[in-house]
Protein backbone atom coordinates (compact mmCIF):
# COMPACT_ATOMS: atom_id res chain seq x y z
CA UNK A 1 0.00 0.00 0.00
CA UNK A 2 1.35 3.57 -0.72
CA UNK A 3 2.30 6.00 2.40
CA UNK A 4 -0.91 7.20 4.08
CA UNK A 5 -0.99 9.64 7.21
CA UNK A 6 -4.29 8.57 7.89
CA UNK A 7 -4.64 5.92 10.69
CA UNK A 8 -8.38 5.09 9.76
CA UNK A 9 -6.63 3.97 6.31
CA UNK A 10 -3.56 2.43 7.24
CA UNK A 11 -5.71 0.52 10.06
CA UNK A 12 -7.45 -1.50 7.65
CA UNK A 13 -4.99 -1.61 4.74
CA UNK A 14 -1.41 -1.60 6.18
CA UNK A 15 -0.23 -5.10 5.75
CA UNK A 16 -2.96 -6.31 3.59
CA UNK A 17 -2.09 -9.45 1.67
CA UNK A 18 -4.06 -11.58 -0.86
CA UNK A 19 -3.42 -15.27 -1.60
CA UNK A 20 -4.27 -16.83 -4.91
CA UNK A 21 -7.65 -17.48 -4.06
CA UNK A 22 -8.23 -13.71 -4.26
CA UNK A 23 -9.88 -13.44 -0.76
CA UNK A 24 -10.67 -9.66 0.05
CA UNK A 25 -10.22 -10.17 3.68
CA UNK A 26 -6.39 -11.91 4.16
CA UNK A 27 -6.62 -15.54 4.97
CA UNK A 28 -5.38 -17.25 8.21
CA UNK A 29 -2.38 -19.74 7.61
CA UNK A 30 -2.15 -22.12 10.38
CA UNK A 31 0.54 -24.54 9.03
CA UNK A 32 3.57 -24.44 11.13
CA UNK A 33 6.37 -25.23 8.19
CA UNK A 34 6.55 -24.01 4.30
CA UNK A 35 7.66 -26.12 1.30
CA UNK A 36 10.59 -25.56 -0.36
CA UNK A 37 11.27 -24.61 -3.91
CA UNK A 38 11.89 -26.82 -7.09
CA UNK A 39 15.56 -26.03 -6.82
CA UNK A 40 15.07 -28.24 -3.16
CA UNK A 41 16.93 -25.45 -1.12
CA UNK A 42 15.05 -22.27 -1.60
CA UNK A 43 11.63 -21.20 0.25
CA UNK A 44 10.13 -19.37 -3.03
CA UNK A 45 6.73 -18.39 -0.39
CA UNK A 46 9.11 -16.23 2.31
CA UNK A 47 8.67 -18.66 4.79
CA UNK A 48 10.42 -21.28 6.38
CA UNK A 49 8.47 -22.70 10.23
CA UNK A 50 6.03 -21.08 11.96
CA UNK A 51 8.37 -20.08 15.06
CA UNK A 52 10.44 -18.04 12.51
CA UNK A 53 8.06 -16.57 10.21
CA UNK A 54 4.16 -16.89 9.54
CA UNK A 55 2.04 -14.65 6.49
CA UNK A 56 -0.14 -13.36 9.32
CA UNK A 57 2.27 -12.39 11.52
CA UNK A 58 4.05 -10.75 8.98
CA UNK A 59 1.16 -8.99 7.98
CA UNK A 60 0.31 -7.88 11.82
CA UNK A 61 3.96 -6.57 12.20
CA UNK A 62 3.42 -4.28 9.11
CA UNK A 63 0.43 -2.87 10.65
CA UNK A 64 1.86 -2.33 13.81
CA UNK A 65 4.57 -0.28 11.82
CA UNK A 66 2.39 1.93 10.12
CA UNK A 67 0.16 2.76 12.75
CA UNK A 68 3.29 3.65 15.04
CA UNK A 69 4.88 5.22 12.46
CA UNK A 70 8.26 3.10 13.12
CA UNK A 71 10.67 1.28 10.87
CA UNK A 72 9.50 -2.29 12.16
CA UNK A 73 7.94 -4.33 14.27
CA UNK A 74 8.63 -7.76 16.29
CA UNK A 75 5.75 -9.37 18.27
CA UNK A 76 5.31 -11.35 20.99
CA UNK A 77 3.06 -13.73 22.93
CA UNK A 78 2.40 -11.09 25.38
CA UNK A 79 2.77 -7.65 26.80
CA UNK A 80 5.70 -8.86 29.13
CA UNK A 81 7.00 -11.46 26.22
CA UNK A 82 8.01 -8.42 24.41
CA UNK A 83 9.24 -6.22 27.44
CA UNK A 84 11.51 -9.47 28.72
CA UNK A 85 12.80 -9.34 25.22
CA UNK A 86 14.03 -5.25 25.25
CA UNK A 87 15.62 -6.12 28.57
CA UNK A 88 16.94 -9.04 27.68
CA UNK A 89 18.99 -7.05 25.32
CA UNK A 90 20.62 -5.09 27.71
CA UNK A 91 24.48 -6.13 28.19
CA UNK A 92 25.41 -7.72 32.02
CA UNK A 93 25.90 -4.48 34.24
CA UNK A 94 23.46 -2.78 32.58
CA UNK A 95 21.97 0.44 34.74
CA UNK A 96 17.80 0.37 33.67
CA UNK A 97 15.64 3.28 35.05
CA UNK A 98 11.96 2.03 35.58
CA UNK A 99 8.87 5.03 36.52
CA UNK A 100 8.47 4.79 39.88
CA UNK A 101 4.75 3.21 39.31
CA UNK A 102 5.77 1.42 36.23
CA UNK A 103 3.37 -1.63 35.85
CA UNK A 104 4.25 -3.91 38.20
CA UNK A 105 4.76 -6.88 35.93
CA UNK A 106 7.51 -5.13 34.13
CA UNK A 107 9.35 -4.19 37.54
CA UNK A 108 9.13 -7.47 38.30
CA UNK A 109 11.09 -9.00 35.19
CA UNK A 110 13.67 -5.95 36.24
CA UNK A 111 14.21 -7.03 39.39
CA UNK A 112 13.71 -10.89 39.71
CA UNK A 113 14.79 -12.25 36.88
CA UNK A 114 18.63 -10.92 35.80
CA UNK A 115 20.55 -10.80 39.61
CA UNK A 116 22.83 -13.42 37.70
CA UNK A 117 23.35 -10.29 35.36
CA UNK A 118 23.89 -7.47 37.86
CA UNK A 119 21.40 -6.01 36.33
CA UNK A 120 20.81 -2.29 38.14
CA UNK A 121 17.45 -0.75 38.32
CA UNK A 122 15.83 2.80 39.44
CA UNK A 123 12.66 3.60 39.86
CA UNK A 124 12.47 7.29 39.49
CA UNK A 125 8.87 9.83 38.66
CA UNK A 126 9.63 10.72 35.61
CA UNK A 127 7.72 14.21 36.08
CA UNK A 128 11.15 15.06 37.65
CA UNK A 129 13.66 15.78 34.97
CA UNK A 130 16.31 16.60 37.55
CA UNK A 131 15.18 13.11 39.67
CA UNK A 132 15.94 11.64 36.27
CA UNK A 133 19.16 13.82 35.32
CA UNK A 134 20.41 12.45 38.25
CA UNK A 135 19.92 8.74 37.94
CA UNK A 136 21.55 8.40 34.74
CA UNK A 137 25.09 7.16 35.42
CA UNK A 138 27.74 6.10 32.68
CA UNK A 139 26.21 2.33 32.88
CA UNK A 140 22.60 3.73 32.16
CA UNK A 141 21.53 1.58 28.76
CA UNK A 142 17.87 2.31 28.88
CA UNK A 143 14.94 4.49 30.50
CA UNK A 144 11.60 3.02 30.49
CA UNK A 145 8.31 5.20 30.04
CA UNK A 146 5.15 4.22 30.46
CA UNK A 147 2.42 7.05 30.40
CA UNK A 148 -0.31 7.96 31.52
CA UNK A 149 0.89 4.94 33.64
CA UNK A 150 -0.95 1.78 35.21
CA UNK A 151 -2.91 2.56 37.57
CA UNK A 152 -1.92 6.64 39.23
CA UNK A 153 -2.16 7.99 35.04
CA UNK A 154 0.70 9.76 36.05
CA UNK A 155 2.11 11.40 32.58
CA UNK A 156 5.59 11.33 31.31
CA UNK A 157 6.60 14.34 28.78
CA UNK A 158 7.99 12.13 26.31
CA UNK A 159 9.66 14.54 24.24
CA UNK A 160 11.49 15.97 27.09
CA UNK A 161 12.79 12.37 28.63
CA UNK A 162 13.84 11.62 24.71
CA UNK A 163 16.13 14.73 24.05
CA UNK A 164 17.37 14.13 27.82
CA UNK A 165 18.49 10.34 27.14
CA UNK A 166 19.51 11.30 23.30
CA UNK A 167 22.16 14.19 24.91
CA UNK A 168 23.24 10.68 27.28
CA UNK A 169 23.16 8.24 24.23
CA UNK A 170 20.76 6.08 26.25
CA UNK A 171 17.92 4.69 24.24
CA UNK A 172 14.18 5.19 25.11
CA UNK A 173 11.39 3.03 25.51
CA UNK A 174 7.63 3.93 25.98
CA UNK A 175 5.19 1.28 27.11
CA UNK A 176 2.08 2.90 25.08
CA UNK A 177 -0.37 0.36 25.66
CA UNK A 178 -3.25 2.76 27.38
CA UNK A 179 -2.84 5.52 24.31
CA UNK A 180 -2.34 3.69 21.26
CA UNK A 181 -2.82 6.04 18.32
CA UNK A 182 -3.92 9.21 20.94
CA UNK A 183 -0.34 9.90 21.18
CA UNK A 184 2.75 8.95 18.89
CA UNK A 185 5.84 8.22 20.71
CA UNK A 186 8.32 7.38 17.84
CA UNK A 187 7.20 10.99 16.66
CA UNK A 188 8.36 12.47 20.08
CA UNK A 189 11.71 11.24 19.70
CA UNK A 190 11.12 8.04 21.90
CA UNK A 191 13.05 4.93 20.21
CA UNK A 192 11.04 1.73 20.66
CA UNK A 193 7.07 1.88 21.57
CA UNK A 194 5.90 -1.40 23.96
CA UNK A 195 2.13 -2.40 23.38
CA UNK A 196 0.65 -5.09 25.44
CA UNK A 197 -1.70 -5.53 22.85
CA UNK A 198 -3.71 -7.83 24.91
CA UNK A 199 -5.22 -4.63 25.57
CA UNK A 200 -6.97 -1.69 23.21
CA UNK A 201 -5.02 -3.02 20.10
CA UNK A 202 -6.74 -6.51 20.97
CA UNK A 203 -9.94 -4.64 22.26
CA UNK A 204 -12.17 -7.58 22.85
CA UNK A 205 -10.37 -9.17 25.90
CA UNK A 206 -9.73 -12.42 23.37
CA UNK A 207 -6.37 -12.25 22.52
CA UNK A 208 -2.74 -12.33 24.41
CA UNK A 209 0.11 -10.22 22.67
CA UNK A 210 2.89 -7.91 22.52
CA UNK A 211 4.81 -5.87 20.65
CA UNK A 212 8.05 -3.66 19.78
CA UNK A 213 7.97 -0.94 17.27
CA UNK A 214 11.13 -0.01 16.30
CA UNK A 215 11.84 4.39 15.10
CA UNK A 216 15.28 2.91 13.31
CA UNK A 217 17.32 -0.51 12.23
CA UNK A 218 19.95 -0.90 14.49
CA UNK A 219 21.61 -3.52 16.70
CA UNK A 220 18.59 -3.40 19.74
CA UNK A 221 16.19 -4.62 16.66
CA UNK A 222 18.27 -7.36 15.60
CA UNK A 223 19.18 -8.72 18.88
CA UNK A 224 15.08 -8.45 19.95
CA UNK A 225 14.30 -10.08 16.32
CA UNK A 226 16.79 -12.90 17.26
CA UNK A 227 14.97 -13.08 20.77
CA UNK A 228 11.77 -13.79 19.02
CA UNK A 229 12.86 -16.33 16.44
CA UNK A 230 14.76 -18.18 19.02
CA UNK A 231 13.41 -17.79 22.07
CA UNK A 232 10.40 -18.58 20.36
CA UNK A 233 7.44 -16.79 22.68
CA UNK A 234 5.71 -15.84 19.31
CA UNK A 235 1.79 -14.87 18.89
CA UNK A 236 -0.19 -17.90 17.45
CA UNK A 237 -1.07 -17.37 13.77
CA UNK A 238 -4.81 -16.98 14.75
CA UNK A 239 -4.04 -14.59 17.71
CA UNK A 240 -2.20 -12.17 14.67
CA UNK A 241 -5.04 -12.50 11.97
CA UNK A 242 -7.72 -11.83 15.66
CA UNK A 243 -5.48 -8.84 16.13
CA UNK A 244 -4.97 -7.71 12.84
CA UNK A 245 -8.86 -7.88 12.51
CA UNK A 246 -9.48 -5.82 15.59
CA UNK A 247 -6.72 -3.52 14.35
CA UNK A 248 -9.33 -2.14 11.72
CA UNK A 249 -11.26 -0.49 14.08
CA UNK A 250 -9.09 0.92 16.72
CA UNK A 251 -9.40 4.43 15.66
CA UNK A 252 -12.99 4.34 15.82
CA UNK A 253 -12.38 2.79 19.39
CA UNK A 254 -9.91 4.74 20.44
CA UNK A 255 -12.17 8.08 19.99
CA UNK A 256 -15.16 6.52 21.83
CA UNK A 257 -13.04 5.53 24.77
CA UNK A 258 -12.05 8.60 25.10
CA UNK A 259 -15.04 10.38 24.96
CA UNK A 260 -16.76 8.05 27.13
CA UNK A 261 -14.03 8.17 29.65
CA UNK A 262 -14.20 12.20 29.62
CA UNK A 263 -17.66 12.63 30.22
CA UNK A 264 -17.73 9.53 33.32
CA UNK A 265 -14.45 11.54 34.59
CA UNK A 266 -16.42 14.60 34.80
CA UNK A 267 -19.37 12.70 36.41
CA UNK A 268 -17.49 10.96 39.22
CA UNK A 269 -15.73 13.77 39.96
CA UNK A 270 -19.25 15.65 41.42
CA UNK A 271 -19.55 12.24 43.13
CA UNK A 272 -19.78 12.67 47.11
CA UNK A 273 -18.66 9.02 47.26
CA UNK A 274 -15.32 9.69 45.11
CA UNK A 275 -12.41 11.52 47.07
CA UNK A 276 -10.26 11.70 43.68
CA UNK A 277 -10.84 11.20 40.11
CA UNK A 278 -7.16 10.59 38.31
CA UNK A 279 -7.75 11.60 34.29
CA UNK A 280 -5.34 13.39 32.24
CA UNK A 281 -8.85 14.91 30.66
CA UNK A 282 -10.00 17.27 33.44
CA UNK A 283 -8.45 20.22 33.39
CA UNK A 284 -7.98 20.12 37.35
CA UNK A 285 -5.63 16.96 37.24
CA UNK A 286 -2.07 17.96 37.31
CA UNK A 287 -0.66 16.18 34.70
CA UNK A 288 -3.39 18.13 32.03
CA UNK A 289 -1.18 20.00 30.87
CA UNK A 290 1.94 17.53 29.52
CA UNK A 291 -1.56 15.43 28.24
CA UNK A 292 -2.74 18.31 25.52
CA UNK A 293 1.06 18.53 24.70
CA UNK A 294 1.70 15.05 23.70
CA UNK A 295 -1.94 13.58 23.74
CA UNK A 296 -3.32 14.95 20.51
CA UNK A 297 -5.65 12.21 19.71
CA UNK A 298 -7.75 12.23 23.33
CA UNK A 299 -7.10 11.43 27.06
CA UNK A 300 -7.47 7.89 26.41
CA UNK A 301 -10.42 5.08 27.58
CA UNK A 302 -8.94 4.61 31.46
CA UNK A 303 -9.41 6.40 35.06
CA UNK A 304 -8.89 5.71 38.20
CA UNK A 305 -11.18 6.77 41.08
CA UNK A 306 -10.03 7.40 44.64
CA UNK A 307 -12.91 6.26 47.17
CA UNK A 308 -13.60 8.15 50.52
CA UNK A 309 -13.28 5.89 53.73
CA UNK A 310 -10.93 3.74 51.99
CA UNK A 311 -10.35 -0.19 50.76
CA UNK A 312 -13.95 -1.21 52.18
CA UNK A 313 -15.61 1.33 50.34
CA UNK A 314 -13.79 0.80 47.37
CA UNK A 315 -14.80 -2.88 47.25
CA UNK A 316 -18.56 -2.55 48.12
CA UNK A 317 -18.22 0.05 45.01
CA UNK A 318 -16.95 -2.71 42.73
CA UNK A 319 -18.99 -5.10 44.04
CA UNK A 320 -22.07 -2.59 43.69
CA UNK A 321 -21.83 -2.34 39.96
CA UNK A 322 -23.39 -4.06 37.34
CA UNK A 323 -22.24 -2.88 34.21
CA UNK A 324 -19.05 -2.61 34.52
CA UNK A 325 -16.94 -5.97 35.81
CA UNK A 326 -14.94 -6.62 38.70
CA UNK A 327 -12.13 -7.75 36.86
CA UNK A 328 -8.22 -7.18 35.77
CA UNK A 329 -7.03 -6.16 32.60
CA UNK A 330 -8.45 -3.07 30.53
CA UNK A 331 -9.04 -1.66 26.61
CA UNK A 332 -11.92 -4.39 25.58
CA UNK A 333 -15.35 -2.94 24.59
CA UNK A 334 -16.88 -3.95 28.15
CA UNK A 335 -15.94 -2.00 30.87
CA UNK A 336 -14.15 -2.81 34.08
CA UNK A 337 -13.42 -1.88 36.91
CA UNK A 338 -10.69 -3.19 39.35
CA UNK A 339 -9.05 -3.02 43.04
CA UNK A 340 -5.23 -2.16 42.07
CA UNK A 341 -4.02 -3.03 45.56
CA UNK A 342 -5.33 -6.60 45.71
CA UNK A 343 -4.08 -7.75 42.47
CA UNK A 344 -0.43 -6.34 42.74
CA UNK A 345 0.08 -8.10 46.25
CA UNK A 346 2.52 -7.19 48.48
CA UNK A 347 4.80 -4.64 46.36
CA UNK A 348 1.97 -2.73 45.62
CA UNK A 349 2.40 0.97 44.98
CA UNK A 350 -1.21 1.68 44.47
CA UNK A 351 -3.54 3.40 47.19
CA UNK A 352 -5.91 0.85 49.16
CA UNK A 353 -9.10 3.15 48.00
CA UNK A 354 -7.97 3.23 44.69
CA UNK A 355 -10.22 1.42 42.13
CA UNK A 356 -8.71 1.49 38.25
CA UNK A 357 -11.79 1.91 35.51
CA UNK A 358 -11.15 0.63 32.05
CA UNK A 359 -14.16 2.76 30.33
CA UNK A 360 -15.98 0.64 27.83
CA UNK A 361 -18.23 1.13 24.47
CA UNK A 362 -21.61 0.81 26.02
CA UNK A 363 -23.80 3.99 26.24
CA UNK A 364 -22.37 6.41 28.44
CA UNK A 365 -25.77 6.74 30.27
CA UNK A 366 -25.69 3.63 31.11
CA UNK A 367 -22.40 3.86 32.42
CA UNK A 368 -23.12 6.93 34.57
CA UNK A 369 -26.10 5.38 35.76
CA UNK A 370 -24.61 2.29 36.97
CA UNK A 371 -21.98 4.16 39.02
CA UNK A 372 -25.12 6.66 40.38
CA UNK A 373 -27.28 3.37 41.66
CA UNK A 374 -23.59 1.92 43.08
CA UNK A 375 -22.89 4.94 45.25
CA UNK A 376 -26.56 5.49 46.10
C1 LIG B 1 0.84 -0.85 30.81
C2 LIG B 1 0.98 -2.34 30.66
N1 LIG B 1 2.09 -2.84 30.13
C3 LIG B 1 2.27 -4.18 29.99
C4 LIG B 1 1.31 -5.07 30.43
C5 LIG B 1 1.56 -6.56 30.29
O1 LIG B 1 0.89 -7.10 29.20
P1 LIG B 1 0.45 -8.64 29.08
O2 LIG B 1 -0.56 -8.90 30.13
O3 LIG B 1 -0.07 -8.72 27.67
O4 LIG B 1 1.68 -9.47 29.28
C6 LIG B 1 0.14 -4.59 30.99
C7 LIG B 1 -0.89 -5.53 31.48
O5 LIG B 1 -1.83 -5.15 32.18
C8 LIG B 1 -0.04 -3.18 31.11
O6 LIG B 1 -1.16 -2.65 31.65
Amino acid sequence: MSASPHFETQAIHAGHWTDPSRAVMPPLVLSTTFERGDDGLGFPGGFVYGRYGNPNRQALETKLTALEGGYETVTFASGLAAAQALIHTLGAGSHLILPDDVYFGVRSIAENLYPQWQLRVSRVDLANLDALRAAITPQTRLIWTETPSNPRLKLTDLAAVAELARAHRILTVCDNTWAPLLQRPLALGIDIVLHSTTKYLGGHSDLLGGSLSFAQPGPGLEQVRLIQKTGGAVPSPFDCWLLARSLATLPLRMRAHAANAQQLAEFLQSQPGIEQVLYPGLPTDPYHAVAQKQMQGGFGGMLSIMVKGGQAEALKLAQGLQLFKHATSLGGVESLIEHRQSIEGATSVAPANLLRVSVGLEHIDDLKQDFAQALA
